[in-house]
């Protein structure tokens, strides 16, 4: 049997659940005790004329620290880029290609697996990392039983995007109906007015948005969504709302955490 995945339980500061302000030896301990650790990724991608465009990693790790915080779990550093192929025909998109970011999540995975984390929890700010988020978890399994790792037969990896979660949805539909759109969507840039509040000096009213539609190559997707948008209305952004998503986020994330740790 292998030992019990249990929560380690709330910690006052986000800093002591942080792997990159931990040691080696207090991460050794660690896993005396929790198998479990959050990876957040995200993206770097244009999002329309007025957000940020770190949007994307800004708000998974944002969410990541949280769930981390309320339940002692290790939180790893954000892996800022994606697969944003269809952004780069936007200045500041720098994207992964999605062997790329398969090759590189399935290294992540297998390093913290060689250690003994049994149970990767990914918070995902972007909707183009799923498919290969997917694959590279399939990957990974593979790999740890080629490689004869310990802890290959308990291995489990979650992908847990945030924006998807049904609180999260029904909430920013509430508030913003059809305007929540696809892309630079009001919803996220709320949580970055909220943990960044510079960036409310950027907010400003846009025209119409293209309507949300299909995905192709860059250069159709630079005609089909001239400024980036894709239905959606950033300006309805507020600090406020920020504030009551992520904690909705959080709420649901943790929830998902909590189960994911104690599943078989
Ligand atoms: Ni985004």
């Amino acid at each position: 049997m292998g030992e019990r995945i249990r929560l380690p339980g709330p910690v006052k500061d986000s800093d002591l659940i942080r792997l990159e302000l931990s040691t080696w030896p207090e991460v050794k301990a660690y896993l005396e005790c929790c198998k479990g650790i959050i990876l957040p990724i995200g993206s770097t991608e244009q999002h329309g004329p007025t957000g940020a465009i770190g949007t994307d990693f800004i708000t998974a790790e944002a969410v990541a620290l949280e769930v981390g915080r309320r339940t002692g779990v290790f939180v790893a550093p954000a892996q800022p880029y994606g697969m944003a192929e269809h952004h780069l025909g936007f200045p500041g998109t720098m994207s992964l290609k999605p062997e790329t970011l398969m090759a590189l999540i399935h290294d992540l995975i297998i390093s913290l697996a060689t250690h003994g984390f049994e149970r990767i929890f990914v918070v995902n700010g972007h909707g183009g990392n799923v498919a290969t988020s997917k694959a590279a978890f399939a990957q990974a399994y593979g790999s740890a039983v080629d490689r004869g790792l310990l802890v290959a037969p308990r291995l489990r990896c979650k992908l847990s995007s945030w924006f998807m979660a049904a609180p999260v949805f029904s909430k920013a539909r509430d508030l913003y109906g059809e305007k929540e759109g696809q892309h630079a969507t009001p919803s996220e840039i709320s949580l970055t007015l909220h943990l960044h509040p510079s960036l409310v000096d950027k907010q400003r009213k846009l025209g119409e948005p293209a309507p949300a539609g299909p995905i192709n190559s860059y250069k159709d997707f630079r005609i089909r969504y001239p400024d980036g948008r894709m239905g959606s209305d950033p300006f309805l952004a507020s600090p406020a709302h920020g504030a009551l998503l992520l904690s909705t986020a959080v709420d649901s994330l943790t929830e998902d955490l909590e189960q994911f740790l104690s599943a078989t």
